[in-house]
Parts: structure tokens; sequence; C-alpha cells
């Protein structure tokens, strides 16, 4: 089982910013995991909140489960600390990744304060940094 996360506005995705995050929809999203991972033989469980705690409470039961996640955190990025402890007690992979690239954008975006206790992190290839993370994954051993 892989978990994918998604931070806050992701469930907008269609209508939010298309030129920056393209016209599929979160729906789209969920379909595409759930594909690659019946691909890969995981079983993938996509999930989105606008809620710092709900994150920090679902990194936790992957933390005790010892599930491997792909997390796009969205705004958390660039200055939660609280997702970056609660990632920072990971027991599997996790990898960062974006739907857009956030160094070739506003300054702010430049920082992310999790990247540091990731596995690793792609960004920049739309809704294929989650496909690319999930195969990531499936190659990556349980304690990396
Ligand atoms: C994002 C990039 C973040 O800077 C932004 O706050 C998001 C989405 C991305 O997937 O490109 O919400 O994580």
């Amino acid at each position: 089982m892989i978990l994918v996360l998604n931070g806050p506005n992701l469930g907008r995705l269609g209508t939010r910013e298309p030129d920056v995050y393209g016209a599929e929809t979160y729906a789209d999203l969920v379909t595409l995991c759930r594909d690659t991972g019946a691909e890969l033989g995981h079983d993938v469980e996509v999930r989105q909140t606008d809620s710092e705690a709900e994150l920090i409470g679902w990194i936790h039961e992957a933390c005790d489960g010892r599930i491997p996640v792909v997390l796009n955190p969205a705004a958390f990025t660039h200055y939660s600390y609280a997702v970056r402890d609660a990632i920072a007690m990971r027991t599997a992979p996790l990898i960062e990744v974006h739907i857009s690239n956030p160094a070739a954008r506003e300054e702010f975006r430049h920082t992310s304060v999790v990247a540091g206790v990731a596995s690793g992190t792609i960004a920049g290839f739309g809704l294929q940094s989650y496909v690319l993370a999930l195969h990531a994954i499936a190659e990556m051993k349980p304690t990396s």
C-alpha cells in the first residue's frame, strides 16, 4: 500500500489556475495514481485535505504503519515546520512532489522546509510528477 497525500487547494485542480496546474481535475489525479499503482502491483490510496492538522495525522498514520508516501504538501511546503517534523519521524520512503516547478516561480516558493527530511523531490512534470514518484517508491528499499 502507498499513500498519496495532498495538501491545501489541490482538491480544486482543474479550476485552480489551470495555466499553472493544468486542466486535469483532482478526480483525474486520483484515477491516475490508482491506475499507476495497479500497474506496479500496489494499492494506492489518495487523500486531500486543506487542514494542516489532518495532514499531520495522516503522516503519523504512515509512520506507525511503515507506509510509503507520495506527498504534495502544497503551500505547507514553504513554511510548515510542523509538517516537516512529522515527516522526520518517517519509517518508510516519502517522496515530495509538485505539479509545477516551484524553483521557477515566486521567491517564497524556492524554499522547501520538507525537502531535507524527504527521500527525494520530484517537481515540474505536471501530474506525471506523481507517476514518477510512484515508480520511484516501487523501486526503493523499504527503509530508504
Ligand atoms: C504546489 C506548489 C506550491 O508552491 C503551491 O503552494 C501548491 C502546489 C505544486 O504542486 O506545484 O499549492 O505544491
